[in-house]
């Protein structure tokens, strides 16, 4: 028996589209409410799929982002908005530039906040989503280290967006795409796992064999702190998208 609700798709871009028609049936019911939806989202390889999904709803099937407010998990601290690798490149690259959504309902935590300025920097961004309602639904990868947004290891359960040190382990798994582990960031900001278990619906997703065993782990194993995607156990509207070789490793 799975603790959370378990779908395992034939391939990731099945999974996408199921995801994307939730999403879009969410922004169009809300906006026929005359309300604003708020999205939690996410960086990584995962949800590429899923933001593509989303361009087509848009350019395809006329959805509209006007009414849509994004808030992201995280982002790589020094690391300014142009810089290739910042996850505020990524999120335009892969989704915002390619939809009707508005500059201002665009949320992400800065990379290039002074550290004194830090506490008060997170703490506005936990108030800004509190003031946007709260989040509608969260997506979310998962790390190799089971970390969720960058929760790694240690992570408690009511944790909010704070600066965090990366693992080793994800650092590697991010050295590819900055050229070389001493190019990666060795910290960020991120929501905690206590903002992301705030969210009204989440929704994970995996692809791959490298993920099987976090997935496993999250899934079946117990709520402990050193897997932070097993917090998502204690939540009541939360399921995993995942393919077949990430789900190779449950029973
Ligand atoms: C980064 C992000 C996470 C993401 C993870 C997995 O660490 N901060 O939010 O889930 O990468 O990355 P990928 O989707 O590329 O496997």
């Amino acid at each position: 028996m799975q603790k959370i609700p378990v779908h395992v798709f034939p391939t990731r871009a099945d999974a996408a589209t199921q995801l994307a028609l939730e999403t879009a049936s969410l922004i169009k019911d809300n906006e026929a409410k005359g309300k604003h939806t708020v999205l939690g989202l996410a960086t990584g390889d995962t949800p590429v799929p899923y933001y593509k999904e989303l361009i087509k709803w848009h350019q395809e099937r006329g959805l509209s982002f006007a009414t849509v407010t994004c808030f992201n998990l995280d982002e790589y601290t020094g690391l300014c908005r142009d810089h290739p690798q910042s996850y505020w490149q990524f999120m335009h690259n892969q989704l915002f530039q390619h939809i009707d959504i508005l500059p201002e309902n665009i949320h992400m935590p800065s990379g290039t906040v002074a550290e004194a300025d830090i506490p008060a920097h997170c703490h506005a961004y936990e108030q800004a989503i509190l003031d946007a309602g709260g989040l509608d639904m969260q997506i979310l990868g998962i790390g190799r280290t089971g970390h969720i947004g960058f929760n790694e290891p240690g992570s408690p359960i009511d944790s909010r967006t704070r600066a965090v040190s990366l693992d080793p382990v994800t650092r590697e798994d991010a050295a590819r795409t900055f050229g070389g582990l001493a190019q990666v960031p060795t910290s960020a900001i991120t929501m905690g796992c206590g903002t992301i278990l705030s969210a009204k619906r989440i929704v994970l997703m995996a692809w791959g064999n490298s993920k099987a065993d976090i997935i496993n782990q999250a899934l079946n194993g117990s709520v402990n702190s050193s897997v932070s995607a097993s917090y998502l156990q204690r939540h009541p509207n939360t399921d995993f998208y995942i393919d077949a070789a990430a789900a190779s490793a449950l029973s």
